[in-house]
């Protein structure tokens, strides 16, 4: 069975296939983070024009090793969360495709995609398990039992990871998206030179809270002024650090607590090179495994789509056509909103 997943939930155009397995064929994603870093953040309008006008040599590359037009067997695509303009153009154009070929298509959740990235590998992790879901707009702790079924134990009660990256890399002006950027600066700085806050550390408390260190980076700067050099490798691997060691410490207190023997990594703030080597260590020196996805298929990708669409069509699971997109969707709640 041929899927084509298909994902304009943010600023990322994408088209992926994928066949029995589920196995990637494909995986095209075309980032509009040029049109928008002018601004310093994503402008919803233009993120869903630009999306219209990509949609169709996105798909196209997607579709490529198809051998005839006629064996795609599904769609699926993002209904939500994320910008309600951007989530329509894919979930429309998916509709329509689906519609004129004569084939199912089913609506995925952007935060289950996440999860899906997982599937594609060779060695796909096991259930039950615990997954941290980290992105700019997320930051979850889910139990997962098994492909579907998901119970959020932790959430962030302000800013998500990503946000948290992000915003900082704003006030040092180095671009947007941030976190990226901080990532690379800190690769030759110091982590223990600035004392950046960890919040709510209580071993039982599973949720997340990032606003006192933006505060604490924004105040660190209005005192000492813009680092540069050495100073500013040092507040980006002390940023990195504080964010790391909190998500990888309750990621980890959270597995143990209700029992599970692994972790799973997901979303955009997963292919942070400090937060998978302080998971990968402190789940070692647990006893416990992690898995932690290739780092293009931590950012917005169609791939991910594709595998939770081909795990639910398998199934033999459909969206109806009266179906729409929806901004706000939690993952423990029904698999499809209306
Ligand atoms: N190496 C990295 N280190 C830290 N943050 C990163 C890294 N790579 C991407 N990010 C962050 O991931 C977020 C994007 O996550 P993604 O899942 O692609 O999008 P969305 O939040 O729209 O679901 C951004 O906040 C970005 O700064
Ligand atoms: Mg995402």
């Amino acid at each position: 069975m041929f899927v084509l997943g298909i994902e304009t939930s943010c600023d990322d155009t994408a088209a992926a296939l994928v066949s029995d397995g589920p196995c990637l064929e494909t995986n095209i994603v075309y980032s509009q983070v040029k049109t928008h870093e002018r601004f310093g953040g994503i402008v919803p309008e233009i993120a869903s024009r630009e999306h219209i006008n990509r949609i169709v040599t996105v798909v196209r590359a997607a579709l490529e090793p198809l051998p005839e037009p006629d064996a795609l067997d599904g769609i699926a695509v993002t209904t939500g969360p994320g910008l309600i303009g951007s989530l329509l153009v894919g979930s429309q154009f998916a509709k329509g495709l689906a519609f004129s070929r004569n084939i199912p298509w089913i609506g995925i959740n952007h935060l289950e995609g996440h999860l899906a990235a997982a599937l594609l590998a060779d060695d796909k992790p096991s259930y039950p398990h615990l997954a941290l879901i980290v992105s700019g707009g997320h930051s979850h702790l889910f139990k997962v039992s098994s492909f579907g079924h998901y119970q959020c134990i932790g959430a962030t009660l302000d800013d998500a990871a990503g946000e948290a990256f992000d915003k900082i890399a704003k006030l040092l002006d180095l671009g947007y998206p941030g976190g990226i950027a901080i990532d690379k600066h800190a690769a030759q700085g110091n982590p223990e030179k600035i004392a950046f806050p960890r919040a709510l550390p209580n071993k039982k408390v599973f949720d997340f809270s990032f606003s006192g260190l933006k505060t604490a980076a924004r105040e660190h700067l209005q005192k000492h002024g813009q680092p540069k050099g050495q100073d500013l490798f040092d507040f980006c691997a002390s940023v990195q650090e504080a964010i790391a060691d909190v998500l990888s410490k309750k990621t980890i207190h959270a597995a143990k607590a209700h029992g599970l023997e692994g972790v799973v990594l997901a979303g955009g703030v997963a292919a942070n090179s400090r937060l998978r080597t302080l998971v990968q260590e402190r789940c070692d020196k647990e006893g416990l495994w992690a898995f932690l996805p290739p780092k293009p298929l931590c950012t917005d990708n169609a791939a991910m789509v594709a595998a939770a669409g081909w795990m639910r069509l398998s199934r033999g699971e459909r969206s109806p056509w009266s179906q729409g997109a929806v901004s706000r969707w939690p993952l423990d709640k029904n698999h499809a909103p209306s």
